[in-house]
């Protein structure tokens, strides 16, 4: 087993649990919450549950870096970031770089505060926002796996 295979390995289970954790609050909990809260409690209740998943997906999402870098450094790969036939490992790096930004720089400096003064006003409307940028999110992830997968193992060429 070389070292290639264990970043591959190591970039596939944080994969698992980043995106399967964003999947989780997409498709069950934010359900959840919908159907169990008053709307003025709602976002309270979703930091709540999601800020202990933002926590470990600040870890995950830095494991799939390093181990997605470390394996184009590896495969002398760079040049892919230059030939659109490639858009998967572009793809890859714009998910990473979203999420980087929302966990690492977004969510402490700013979002959550904006998030509460706008659920003040329009609880149900910031609510539906979260929702709505959460299947975003997920959507893209989803689509990039399946690129990725496919793209690696050969079939987009
Ligand atoms: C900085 C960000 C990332 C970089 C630099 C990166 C880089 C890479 C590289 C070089 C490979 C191996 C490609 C090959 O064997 O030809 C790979 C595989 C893969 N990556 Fe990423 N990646 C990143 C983020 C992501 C993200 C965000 C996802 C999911 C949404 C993802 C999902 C995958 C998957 C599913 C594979 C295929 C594993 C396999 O079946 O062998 N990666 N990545």
């Amino acid at each position: 087993m070389d070292d290639l295979t264990v970043a591959r390995a190591f970039h596939v289970l944080a994969i698992v649990h980043w995106i399967g954790g964003v999947a989780m609050v997409t498709t069950v909990i934010l359900p959840a919450i919908d159907r169990l809260a008053e709307a003025s409690e709602r976002l309270r209740m979703f930091e709540v549950i999601e800020g202990r998943f933002g926590r470990q997906a600040r870890i995950s999402t830095a494991v799939a870096g390093l181990t997605g870098f470390y394996m184009t450094w590896r495969l002398s790969a760079f040049d892919r970031f230059l030939d659109p036939a490639f858009w998967w490992m572009h793809a890859m790096v714009g998910i990473w770089v979203i999420f980087t930004f929302v966990l690492f720089i977004a969510e402490p400096l700013f979002l959550h505060r904006w998030l509460r003064k706008r659920a003040a006003i329009d609880p149900d409307g910031t609510f539906r926002l979260v929702v709505r940028l959460h299947w975003f999110l997920l959507s893209l992830s989803l689509a990039t796996l399946a690129g990725a997968v496919l793209g690696a193992h050969g079939a987009l060429a």
